[in-house]
């Protein structure tokens, strides 16, 4: 059987905190980070940016945005026709967006081979929500992070406030409710574990206990390295 490419996937719920853990993961072993989230946003932001409404009726169209998205990471920047959208697709309403985008079945499949391709040496770590099911489902690790939806409606309410910008806990309590269920209702790919997927309850965990358990997990599947 020929070696693959080291792979961990991390997949849950909006503002679950895969992001920082896989960041915090990717950067302790050295290996390549994959936010697939940011596809599916920044191919939002594309659709807006021609003028197309999030509806199937324009799937075709906002698919073949998908298939030739000018996109580039370069430090931790998203890059989108060389301006810098790193900020533009972090808002509510890109990740609204980036949800109904990501439940037409073309513009999953047009992002496929994108996603596929972050795999590279010494490793990758990925999140999203079908990393595990979907995208790299021979990788040996799979996670799959939740945590209560008042923790994370808190934790999105200090993230965005300490970016300035204002919004109640209410209202993003309901937005990711609404997120969470359009998520894990589609027909494609929807958000669910992974049968071989490890369950990881953040809730009342640190971010440097949740990536402890991580590490110690990609030990016990890998015990030669
Ligand atoms: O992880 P995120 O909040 O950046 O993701 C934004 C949206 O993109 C999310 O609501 C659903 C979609 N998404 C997806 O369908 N599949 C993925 N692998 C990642 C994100």
């Amino acid at each position: 059987k020929p070696l693959s490419v080291p792979a961990i996937c991390i997949d849950g719920p909006t503002a679950s905190g895969k992001g920082t853990l896989a960041v915090e993961v990717a950067h302790a072993l050295g290996y390549h980070y994959l936010d697939s989230g940011a596809l599916y946003r920044v191919t939002g932001l594309a659709m807006r940016r021609a003028g197309l409404e999030p509806t199937p009726a324009n799937e075709a169209r906002i698919s073949a945005l998908a298939r030739t998205l000018p996109l580039r990471f370069d430090a931790g920047k998203a890059m989108l026709a060389g301006e810098d959208v790193t900020d533009a697709i972090r808002s509510e309403a890109a990740g609204m967006d980036a949800s109904r985008v990501s439940a037409l079945p073309s513009v999953r499949a047009a992002l496929t081979t994108l996603q596929v391709g972050f795999r590279q040496l010494p490793g990758l770590v990925a999140d999203g929500r079908d990393m595990g099911t979907v995208i790299f489902p021979d990788a040996p690790l799979k996670v799959f992070l939740t945590a209560s939806a008042a923790h994370r409606a808190e934790r999105r309410y200090k993230q965005l406030i300490s970016k300035g910008i204002s919004t109640t806990l209410d209202s993003l309590r309901s937005d990711l409710e609404a997120r969470d269920l359009r998520d894990s209702s589609r027909s494609v790919a929807p958000l669910k574990p992974a049968e071989d997927a490890r369950r990881l309850d953040n809730s009342s965990l640190s971010i440097e206990q949740s990536v402890e358990q991580v590490l110690n997990w990609w030990q016990e599947v890998q015990p030669f390295r």
